[in-house]
């Protein structure tokens, strides 16, 4: 969800909806905003995405206060209905609280407020809290004690931003897990699920901390933590554009963020390749002797990330001969996984912020693992709370189907799988000094491919009744298989399935039928050909079967075109850094074909770009 607090000497209104605007990404299914007023509270909130709540707000004009709150919602406890979106109130209509984040404890919670006479109405966990908050502030009078001492008795993962009609020109919050930022401006202040709610106004911030209240007033900003300790604060500047977060003449930000692969790809490699062609990531703060002594790599991700993660796994293992295992973040923690001194955790997140992925990493250094995070957000929690971090510099990525984070995550992930090569010193220490060449062309490479999409996108229409895709690869070019699934699962709400194109004998070819479209990632021809020729079996397998073939195949392989319905193809580049190549015309096709099903692209339904409940 996405949380904005105003107070200042603006319309409150106008400054919280443009913030939610900026947050929407973080979950599109709600909207409401509280502005105090007139010694009271308006209040407005709508099912849907926030234009339904701006359309609402012509018909129904809110009186124009200084102070405001505001909520775009991705629904956890409650369907996203206009009773359910937040704000939410106390029965005398004097409190209005926003959260993120699940409070496990509601229902014990509700069942005591019900007993003192309250009337709840919706179904969230939120609206424990404003009741809980007004009654906190009759007996003490001081909101910002209130909710320092309503946090006490919450359980779960939660952000609340509230204010209380009696307090005109006080917003507070209070942070446990899900990200909360203030900004500081001249006589003004806000509050953000993320710096973009506020970049417009100012750029200096400041990151709360775990467990601290922040008390928003004329007076300025104050902090303390759930101890009731004032709290240290430390303030930093904002430093990225607020136009790289615009559409910059796309028509979505998807479109726009596939095209910026080539800058994100050169803007992560920046730096960290010498002009002997040696890695220098001295930004990684692992002592050498760590990374000498590590005998295990984890990776924890999710969706798009955990994709990355799975590539990362065979570059790790072939360059460092380290084993390394990959795992679903959310199923990491649960099974009890073995870890200790010498394991090495990888964290790969766009956000900084997937709960899953922040509870892994916390499981992992609670057993005495080091972690490295592979994040594209300056700040954010998950890099804050690992040992140490390698960011994506990709830019801020809007668009809820990740595609200029992947690519990046995957530079990210092949810099790091290098460098622990060449610190521990690893018998292909040639093949390593002829990759770190070709990453410094591969933005290159992947800007060709950008140039002959034609033809993807006019397939993607022509698929657009189909009602299943099919995905098959083999080594690398099966992560990208299940990207490219997903991506469409994601985008065109179609049946799509990635399958390591071995196992499809094993069960899956049972799928296949006539005119079935079925996606085949080719590995190069060169270097690992026993794979290549292995593949070339698969297609013709499925062919056979009457499956309509869309093979992608580097330039050159002239093995594949008899069995390809339609050939796509790709550059030249190493077997292990083909995905950077391949999973462009996925995404592109993925995008194409939701378009033309009407699907709307940026935010598709049910998802949220930044998931931050468990
Ligand atoms: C959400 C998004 C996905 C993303 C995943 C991990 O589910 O919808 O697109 O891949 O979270 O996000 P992260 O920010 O941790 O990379």
């Amino acid at each position: 969800c996405g949380i904005v607090g105003y107070v200042g000497s603006q319309s409150a209104l106008d400054v919280v909806l443009a913030g939610l605007k900026r947050l929407e990404y973080r979950g599109y299914d709600s909207a409401g905003v509280a502005v105090l007023a007139d010694g009271g509270l308006a209040t407005a909130k709508k099912a849907g995405k926030l234009a339904n709540l701006e359309k609402a707000l012509v018909e129904e004009v809110l009186p124009v206060g200084a102070t405001g709150i505001g909520h775009t919602r991705w629904a956890t406890h409650g369907g996203p209905t206009d009773a359910n979106a937040h704000p939410h109130l106390d029965n005398a209509g004097r409190v209005a609280v926003v959260h993120n984040g699940i409070i496990e404890n509601f229902a014990a919670l509700r069942d005591e407020l019900a007993e003192r006479g309250h009337r709840l109405s919706s179904e969230t966990d939120t609206e424990t809290v404003a009741h809980l908050l007004a009654e906190s502030f009759s007996a003490c009078g001081d909101l910002t004690e209130a909710m320092r001492l309503v946090c006490l008795r919450l359980k779960g993962a939660f952000t609340l931003v509230a204010v209380h009609a009696d307090r005109p020109d006080v917003v507070v919050g209070a942070r446990r897990n899900s990200p909360l930022v203030v900004g500081v401006g001249e006589g003004e202040s806000f509050l953000a699920s993320d710096v973009a709610a506020f970049i417009d106004h100012t750029r200096t911030a400041i990151e709360l901390g775990q467990d601290q209240v922040v008390e928003l007033s004329g007076g300025g900003v104050r902090v303390i933590g759930f101890d009731g300790r004032p709290a240290e604060v430390r303030t930093y500047h904002v430093d990225w554009d607020a136009s790289a977060a615009e559409k910059g003449g796309y028509d979505y930000f998807m479109l726009k963020e596939i095209a910026e692969q080539p800058k994100a790809v050169a803007d992560t490699l920046l730096g960290r390749i010498d002009g002997q062609g040696n890695l220098s990531l001295d930004e990684i703060r692992i002592p050498t002797h760590v990374l000498r002594e590590t005998d295990k790599v984890v990776v924890v991700a999710c969706g798009t990330a955990f994709h990355a993660g799975m590539i990362a796994k065979y570059a790790i293992e072939h360059w460092t001969r380290i084993p390394c295992e990959v795992e679903l973040a959310s199923e990491f923690r649960y099974r009890d996984p073995i870890l200790d001194q010498r394991t090495l955790v990888i964290a790969i997140s766009q956000s900084g912020e997937t709960m899953d992925t922040l509870m892994a990493l916390r499981h992992a250094r609670e057993q005495g693992a080091k972690v490295l995070a592979v994040c594209n957000t300056n700040g954010s929690t998950i890099p804050r709370e690992s040992d140490a971090v390698l960011y994506t510099h990709a830019g801020p990525e809007v668009a809820v189907a990740s595609t200029k984070a992947f690519l990046t995550q995957l530079v990210a992930c092949y810099l790091v799988a290098l460098y622990l090569g060449q610190t521990r010193g690893t018998k292909y220490g040639d093949e390593i000094t002829d990759v770190v060449a070709e990453l410094s062309g591969i933005a290159g490479e992947v800007d060709r491919v950008l140039e002959t999409m034609e033809p993807v996108r006019e397939l993607a229409r022509s698929l657009a009744h189909k009602n299943t895709v099919l995905f098959l690869g083999r080594h690398v070019g099966y992560p990208v298989a299940l990207e490219g699934a997903l991506k469409l699962k994601e985008l065109a709400y179609m049946h799509a399935e990635g399958f390591a194109a071995g196992e499809l004998k094993h069960g899956p070819i049972a799928l296949i039928e006539q005119d079935l479209p079925v996606v085949v990632v080719v590995p190069s021809p060169r270097g690992r050909s026993l794979l290549h020729d292995k593949i070339v079996s698969n297609i013709q397998e499925i062919r056979a079967r009457g499956a309509r073939t869309i093979v992608i195949a580097e330039e050159g392989d002239e093995s594949v075109a008899p069995y390809a319905d339609h050939l796509i193809r790709i550059p030249r580049t190493p077997t292990l850094l083909q995905p950077l190549v391949a999973t462009v015309p996925l995404q592109v096709f993925a995008c194409e074909l939701a378009t033309a099903r009407g699907n709307e692209v940026d935010q598709p339904r049910n998802l949220a770009k930044s998931v931050t409940v468990e």
